[in-house]
Parts: C-alpha cells; structure tokens; sequence
C-alpha cells in the first residue's frame, strides 16, 4: 500500500469530502435505508447544513490522502462518536477505514475518553467487528436510517 496520510481538513476541502460521503453513501447504504433515511442523510451532509457545524466545532472531520488525492473521510459528532465513514470504493479494502478509525482512537486515547461509539451501517458492521467495536443493542431504524449502535472500548 502507499502512504497514506491522516489529516484534518481545510476549508477547501470540505466540499470534495462531503461529495465523497455522499457518492459512497448512494452506492453502499441508500438501498438499506427508507426514501425518508436517504432524504434525511442527504441534508445530513448538504454543505449547507453540514459546513457550519463544522464551524462551530460540533462535527470534526479527518481526510485520509494518497498522494495528495481524497480517498477516506471520517468525522465525528460529539467527539467521540464516529457520525461519517466513507472511503472511496476503488480504495476500499486497503486498509484506509482502519487508520481512519486508529486515528480517531489515538487522539480519543489522548483526550482521555475510555470509548469510541458508532452507529454502524449494516455494510459496515463485519469491518467494526474485526477492529473489535461490539453492538450495544438490535438494529434500529430512526428517520428511514437503519443503524446499529456499536462501541469500542479503548480504556
Ligand atoms: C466500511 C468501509 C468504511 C470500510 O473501508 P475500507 O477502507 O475498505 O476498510 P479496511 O480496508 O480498513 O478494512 C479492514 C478490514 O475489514 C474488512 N472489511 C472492510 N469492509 C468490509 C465489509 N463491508 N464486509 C466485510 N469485511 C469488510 C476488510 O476486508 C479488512 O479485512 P482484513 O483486515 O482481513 O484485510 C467502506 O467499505 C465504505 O466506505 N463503505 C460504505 C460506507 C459505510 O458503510 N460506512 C460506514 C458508515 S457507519
């Protein structure tokens, strides 16, 4: 794999991340999701929604880059809780969600915060569980947006 670098965002790049999101989101998840859930998810992200939360500290966003190049995004809401992770399907299975998630960790680590909670898509559940996140309840489905809560412990 090359290197692969873990960063925050700039103002700049906001836009490309949240069309990532998106594009990833309507090919992997939109068919498990009400029309309701994918219209509720597509304000979710909607620059105009979603850039002044960011302004405001509330939604924080990492990008992973391969030589220069956008291929992840993850964000959280209510640091620690991971709200986005989409990583561009042709570098899936490289390994990018899982530095993405190790990345998080660490600074949750740093932070002293003993979880890192998530609330996972069907796709995503067999990548939470191989880095060790466990579900905390059944599915739920809230807003047409199906998800299972999950938590990994980092105490
Ligand atoms: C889920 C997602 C983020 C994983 O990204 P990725 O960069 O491909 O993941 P990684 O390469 O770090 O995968 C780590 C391991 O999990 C496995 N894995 C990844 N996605 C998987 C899936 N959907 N089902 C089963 N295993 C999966 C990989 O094979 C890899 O296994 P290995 O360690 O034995 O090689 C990516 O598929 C994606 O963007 N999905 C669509 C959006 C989504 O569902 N996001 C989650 C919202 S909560």
């Amino acid at each position: 794999m090359s290197d692969i670098t873990i960063r925050p965002l700039e103002k700049d790049e906001y836009n490309a991340a949240l069309n990532l999101v998106l594009h990833v989101f309507m090919r992997f998840q939109s068919d498990s999701f009400t029309p309701e859930g994918v219209d509720t998810f597509r304000r979710f992200v909607d620059p105009v929604h979603m850039l002044p939360l960011i302004e405001c500290g509330i939604m924080f966003f990492r990008g992973a880059f391969d030589e220069g190049r956008l291929v992840g995004v993850i964000a959280t809401r209510g640091f620690p809780h991971i709200s986005l992770l989409f990583v561009n399907p042709s570098d899936h299975c490289r390994g990018i969600a899982t530095l993405l998630v190790q990345d998080i960790v660490s600074i949750a680590k740093e932070k002293a915060f003993t979880a890192v909670s998530v609330n996972a898509s069907s796709y995503a559940i067999p990548f939470y569980r191989r880095l060790g996140f466990v579900s905390l309840d059944t599915e739920k489905v809230e807003n047409g947006i199906r998800f299972t809560p999950m938590t990994l412990n980092i105490g």
